[in-house]
C-alpha cells in the first residue's frame, strides 16, 4: 500500500514528477470553495438519511467550516503530493478532525464530486459576465443615443456603400451583444443541474436524497442519468463556444476601432487610459487594447478547440483526460470578463469625430443607390437605371465630381428623368432619413431602436 488516500491495491510508490504530470490541484485549487460548499451538503444529507450517525456529521460539519475559514484566509496549503483539490481537502479535514473524516466520502466519487464543483465553480460565476454584458450594453446605447444622427459611410468589402449613421452601426452591436447575454442565460439553464449522488458511474446504494443535496447547494435540478452526470461537460463547451461568440463580436469591434482611429481614417480617437505609446516613435498612439482584446480571441477559441477536442471519441463515463477541462474555462472567464471590461472603458471613454465620419460621405459615391432608386421610381427599369448612373460614376471618378456636384444639365444628358429634385436625394442625410424600413438606418429609427434598447436592458 502507499500512502495515498487511494492507494490500497498499490505497491510501488511513483517518483514525484510523474505525480506533478497526475496532479490537478495547481489549477483545480480555484474550486476550493466549492468543494468545501459540495461536501458540507453532501454531508448535511448523509446525516439526514442516518447514513452516518447525526454526530459524525455535526463534527465534519465543524470541520469543513473551518476549512472554509482558512481557505478565507489564505492560511490552507495544498500540496502535489494530495493530486488535486478533492484530496488535498479530505487530508486537511482529516488532519482537523481525525479518521471520521473519512466517513465525508461515504456514497460519493471524486467522479461527482469533481462535476459538482465544477458546474458550482460556473454556476458562481455567470452572473458576472450577465452583469458585465449588461453594463456593456449600457454603455453602447448611450452612445448610440449621442451619436444617432452621426452620418458616416456605411461599407461592404470595405468600400463605401450607403451612408449610416453610427448611432445604427453602434446598435448593430448591441443587438449581437443581446444574442450574447441570450446565450450565456441559456448557459445557467445546462450549468445549473446537480452531479451529486451519481456517484463513480453507477449510483449507489446507500439511501441517499439527491434532491436535499440539489436544492442546498442552490441547482434547479438533479441529472437523471448516473453516467451522463459524471461525464457530462456540455455546460462547459457550451460556455466556452458562448464566450467565443462574443470574442468574435468584440474582435470585430475592435478591428474597426483600431482602422478607424487611424490617420487614414481619423473618424474617432481612443482615450489616453485605452492607448499606449510607442518606445521609439515620440508621435505613436497605439490601441493596443483593442488589439489585446482582437488576440485574445485567439484563447478563447483555443479552450472550445482544446475542450471539444478532449471530449471527443471519450468512451463513458469518467476519463482523466477530463482533468484537462478546467483550465480553458478558467482562463476563458478571467478572458472575457476582462475584454468586456476594457470595452466598457474604451467606449465610455471615445471620442467620436463627427465632422469627420459625415465629411466621408461627402465626395463619394455612397449616393449612386439614391440616383439609381430616384430613375427607378421615375419608371425606368431598375437594372437600366443602375446601368446609367454607373456611367455617371465612372464620369465623375475620371474628372474628380460627386454626383451631387455635376451640373444638371450633364446628369439630364444621361437620363431626361433626372430634374432638379434630384440633388436633394443626393444628400447624405437625406439618404439615411429616407430609410425607414423597419430595421433601417433613418435616424427617427435609430432614436426608436434606442429605446427599445434601453427597455430590454431596463428588463434585466
Ligand atoms: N482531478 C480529477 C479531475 O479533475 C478529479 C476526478 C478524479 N477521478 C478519478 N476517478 N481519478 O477530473
Amino acid at each position: 500500500m502507499t500512502d495515498k488516500l487511494w492507494g490500497g491495491r498499490f505497491t510501488a510508490k511513483a517518483e514525484e514528477w510523474v505525480d506533478e504530470f497526475g496532479a490537478s490541484i495547481n489549477f483545480d485549487q480555484k474550486m476550493a470553495y466549492e468543494d468545501l460548499e459540495g461536501s458540507l451538503a453532501h454531508v448535511k444529507m448523509l446525516g439526514h438519511q442516518h447514513i452516518i450517525e447525526p454526530e459524525e456529521a455535526q463534527q465534519i460539519t465543524i470541520g469543513l467550516k473551518s476549512l472554509q475559514d482558512d481557505l478565507g484566509a489564505g492560511k490552507l496549503k495544498f500540496t502535489v503530493a494530495n493530486e488535486d483539490i478533492h484530496l488535498n481537502l479530505e487530508a486537511l479535514l482529516t488532519e482537523k478532525i481525525g479518521p471520521v473524516a473519512g466517513k465525508l466520502h461515504t456514497a460519493r466519487s471524486r467522479n461527482d464530486q469533481v462535476a459538482t464543483d465544477f458546474h458550482l465553480w460556473l454556476k458562481h460565476r455567470l452572473p458576472n459576465v450577465l452583469d458585465a454584458l449588461k453594463n456593456l450594453q449600457i454603455e453602447v446605447v448611450n452612445l448610440a443615443e449621442q451619436q444617432a444622427d452621426t452620418i458616416m459611410p456605411g461599407y461592404t468589402h470595405m468600400q463605401h456603400a450607403q451612408p449610416i449613421t453610427y448611432g445604427h452601426y453602434l446598435l448593430a452591436y448591441f443587438e449581437m451583444f443581446e444574442r450574447d447575454y441570450e446565450r450565456f442565460e441559456f448557459n445557467q439553464k445546462h450549468t445549473n443541474i446537480s452531479p451529486l449522488g451519481a456517484a463513480a458511474l453507477a449510483g449507489t446504494t446507500f439511501p441517499i436524497d439527491r434532491e436535499m443535496v440539489a436544492e442546498e447547494l442552490g441547482f434547479e435540478q438533479v441529472y437523471h442519468n448516473s453516467l451522463d452526470a459524471v461525464s457530462d461537460r456540455d455546460f462547459a463547451v457550451e460556455f466556452l463556444s458562448d464566450a467565443s461568440i462574443l470574442m468574435m463580436h468584440l474582435s470585430r469591434m475592435a478591428e474597426e476601432l483600431i482602422l478607424w482611429g487611424s490617420y487614414e481614417f481619423n473618424y474617432i480617437e481612443l482615450s489616453d487610459d485605452f492607448s499606449t505609446g510607442s518606445s521609439i516613435m515620440p508621435q505613436k498612439k497605439n490601441a493596443d487594447f483593442a488589439e489585446l482584446v482582437r488576440g485574445k480571441t485567439g484563447r478563447v477559441y483555443g479552450g472550445l478547440m482544446g475542450l471539444l477536442t478532449t471530449m471527443k471519441a471519450l468512451p463513458l463515463a469518467y476519463n482523466k483526460d477530463m482533468q484537462e477541462d478546467k483550465e480553458g474555462v478558467f482562463d476563458v472567464m478571467d478572458t472575457i470578463l476582462a475584454a468586456i471590461n476594457v470595452f466598457n472603458g474604451m467606449l465610455s471613454s471615445l471620442t467620436v469625430h463627427k465632422e469627420q465620419l459625415n465629411h466621408a460621405t461627402q465626395n463619394d459615391f455612397s449616393n449612386a443607390t439614391e440616383l439609381a432608386d430616384y430613375l427607378a421610381t421615375k419608371g425606368i427599369p431598375f437594372r437600366q437605371a443602375h446601368a446609367i448612373v454607373g456611367e455617371l460614376v465612372l464620369k465623375g471618378i475620371q474628372t474628380h465630381t460627386s454626383l451631387q456636384d455635376m451640373p444638371l444639365a450633364d446628369l439630364q444628358k444621361a437620363s431626361d428623368k433626372i430634374e432638379a429634385d434630384v440633388f436633394e436625394d443626393l444628400k447624405s442625410d437625406v439618404a439615411v432619413n429616407r430609410r425607414t424600413s423597419l430595421g433601417g438606418t433613418a435616424v427617427e429609427n435609430v432614436k426608436k431602436e434606442v429605446q427599445r434598447a434601453k427597455q430590454i436592458i431596463e428588463q434585466k
